[in-house]
């Protein structure tokens, strides 16, 4: 990875070394106590440049969905008021590129670089992590183009890791309240004031080009604003688990990526 990621300012290949260790265990502090982690400059301009031009090359096979969703994920719930957070609906528009199409390019080679996710091992605080087993949902590109859009919502994994490839000319905006909700506590009051514009909790981040983002997203409540102009706003999902063999069903992968993603 050598001329991708900026190995002199982040020396992954060293997890022996007291650099390592000190930028490590910031990194690891820094998450825990804001839930909101994001490392400047973690690619280089070129690598950046490289990946993005991956993408381009990739955007003809892009899948696009449009939805509605409220924070939870949850099925819409009969017989609560209409400003229960659960009836509160957020759109979401955006172009999606799965793992099984990316394979042979930068993109994949770097989320199965050993190095990167024994990093990310050690800011989380896993003594081992593994790639997600899902021959699609491992590894996602997503494309906001102009209107596009992520409605507010909390992930299903405890944490999630984004490198930011290119930024929109506005909107765009990654916003996110971490810490919003607990392990046993869906938090009700404080989600329904972030959905309704009313809360002091959430933070702005612009994502800029070849940054590196990891959020607990579990408990971060989190979206992306509407991209304005012409420029698409890209990112790359990369995920990682505690334990060898997670994928998810055929059905929710087809629903997710399209018809043409593979079966089991
Ligand atoms: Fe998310």
């Amino acid at each position: 990875m050598d001329g991708i990621v900026a190995l002199s300012r982040y020396p992954l290949e060293h997890p022996g070394s007291e650099a390592y260790r000190r930028l490590s265990g910031e990194c690891a502090r820094q998450l825990g106590e804001t839930g909101l982690l994001n490392l400047e400059g973690f690619l280089t301009p070129g690598g950046t440049a490289r990946l993005v031009s991956e993408v381009q090359a990739l955007m003809p096979r892009a899948h696009y969905a449009e939805r509605e969703d409220n924070a939870y994920g949850s099925p819409a719930a009969e017989g609560l008021p209409a400003d229960h957070p659960c009836r509160i609906l957020h759109p979401t528009a955006r172009w999606g590129i799965a793992y099984h199409q990316m394979r042979g390019t930068v993109l994949e080679a770097l989320y199965r670089w050993p190095p990167l996710r024994e990093f990310v091992a050690a800011v989380t605080g896993h003594a081992k992590l593994y790639l997600h087993d899902d021959p699609s949902n491992a590894l996602v590109l997503q494309i906001y183009k102009a209107g596009g859009r992520l409605a507010w919502h909390f992930d299903q994994a405890l944490f999630s890791t984004i490198l930011n490839l290119q930024e929109s000319e506005a909107g765009g905006i990654f916003e996110c309240a971490p810490n919003l909700r607990g392990p046993d506590a869906p938090c009700f009051d404080e989600v329904r004031r972030v959905l309704l514009g009313d809360s002091d909790r959430v933070q702005r981040h612009l994502a800029s080009a070849g940054s590196f983002t990891i959020i607990l997203g579990r408990y971060a409540l989190h979206r992306v604003t509407t991209v304005r102009g012409p420029a698409p706003r890209i990112s790359l999902i990369l995920s990682y688990e505690d334990r060898p063999g997670v994928r998810m069903d055929v059905a929710t992968r087809r629903k997710l990526f399209g018809p043409d993603a593979p079966g089991d």
